[in-house]
């Protein structure tokens, strides 16, 4: 049986690899948190690997709130930036390859199509800027670094757009949500998918060495605005909430945000000739599970 190292589990796409991991036996998952490992200390990390012998690192540990970041700069680095570089090198010493994920944040580029691999970055905010370094640390640190690219994640576990405005839709009769930032919302657990199906294709031997190392762009088929993705959400969980569009300008967040940040999949579907769902029928499954979720808690109550 392979294994594989999780980090950062109690996330959401760590949280989803574990609901996912049950139904792949020929892997055992080891999920750990910053409780047991914590990926910005870079001798914990090496002693950990060195105590945990394992196939795989999946890197689902990471310093994601955009805006604070701002203001903790140093937090953000050493997450998004060193860390990285620490457990890249881990894997190194093991010859094992590692799956990190990073952001299309990093790209924040003028260009008005879909996004590739191998435009030009230009992060604009310190989360953006670290991620992008902590990108090119795992992939200099490690021959067999895999960096899935991804936007607009979401889940039923942990803190994300979907779940603020299902609160938000319940609480109010009217919002105000911008629609001049264009993109892909992305299902945590598509992406935690794409991720086992990845390593699927390493046991196959299907992973050629030239793939192995580099960037792929993962999101959601499909494009809309944070307004059209609303409107979805209201439409799906049946909540009377009008939505109001607006300019980003009339929003002003500490860390800006990319108008226009779709990502071209083609190089992720020509490697693993992998389907990738619509975005608009992965927000109705995760509003699936919620509700089975929500009926659950309520029954235990
Ligand atoms: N969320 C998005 O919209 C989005 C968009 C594009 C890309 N991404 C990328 O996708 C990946 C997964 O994101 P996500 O949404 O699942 O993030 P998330 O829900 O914020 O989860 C990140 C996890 O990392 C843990 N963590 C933070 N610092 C750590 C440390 N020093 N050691 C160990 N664990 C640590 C966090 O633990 P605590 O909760 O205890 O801090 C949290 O459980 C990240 O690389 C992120 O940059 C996310």
């Amino acid at each position: 049986m392979a294994k594989v190292i999780v980090t950062g589990a109690n996330g959401q796409v760590g949280r989803e690899l574990q609901v996912l991991a049950g139904h792949f036996p020929e892997f055992q998952f080891h999920f750990t948190s910053r409780f047991n490992l914590d990926i910005t200390d870079e001798q914990a990390v090496q002693h950990f690997f060195n105590q945990h012998p394992a196939d795989y690192c999946i890197n689902a540990a990471a310093y994601t709130a955009v805006d604070r970041a701002e203001e903790e700069p140093e937090a953000a680095e050493r997450t998004n930036a060193l860390a990285p570089r620490y457990l890249a090198e881990a894997c190194a010493q093991q010859n094992i390859p590692m799956l990190h994920f990073s952001t299309d944040y990093v790209y924040h580029n003028d260009v008005n199509r879909p996004l590739l691999e191998s435009d030009e970055t230009c992060p604009a905010g310190v989360y953006a800027r670290t991620k992008l370094a902590g990108e090119q640390a795992a992939l200099e640190a490690h021959s067999k670094t895999m960096i899935l690219r991804t936007s607009w994640v979401y889940s039923v576990f942990g803190h994300n757009f979907v779940k603020t405005m299902l609160r938000l839709g319940r609480e109010r009769d009217r919002l105000t949500v911008v629609y001049d930032q264009i993109g892909s919302p992305t299902h945590a657990r598509s992406l935690a998918r794409a991720a086992i199906a990845i390593l699927q294709q390493y046991e196959q031997g299907a992973v050629p060495r030239e793939q192995q190392h580099g960037i792929y762009n993962y999101s959601n088929e499909g494009v809309c605005s944070w307004y059209d993705f609303a409107l979805a959400i209201f439409e799906m969980s049946g909540i009377d909430c009008e939505v109001a569009p607006i300019l980003s300008k009339d929003f002003p967040t500490p860390a800006a945000r990319p108008s226009y940040s779709v990502m071209d999949k083609s190089k992720f579907k020509a490697a693993f000739g992998l389907n990738i769902p619509h975005w608009r029928d992965d927000l109705k499954a995760m509003m699936t599970t919620l509700r089975s979720h929500e009926a659950a808690a309520s029954s235990r109550e």
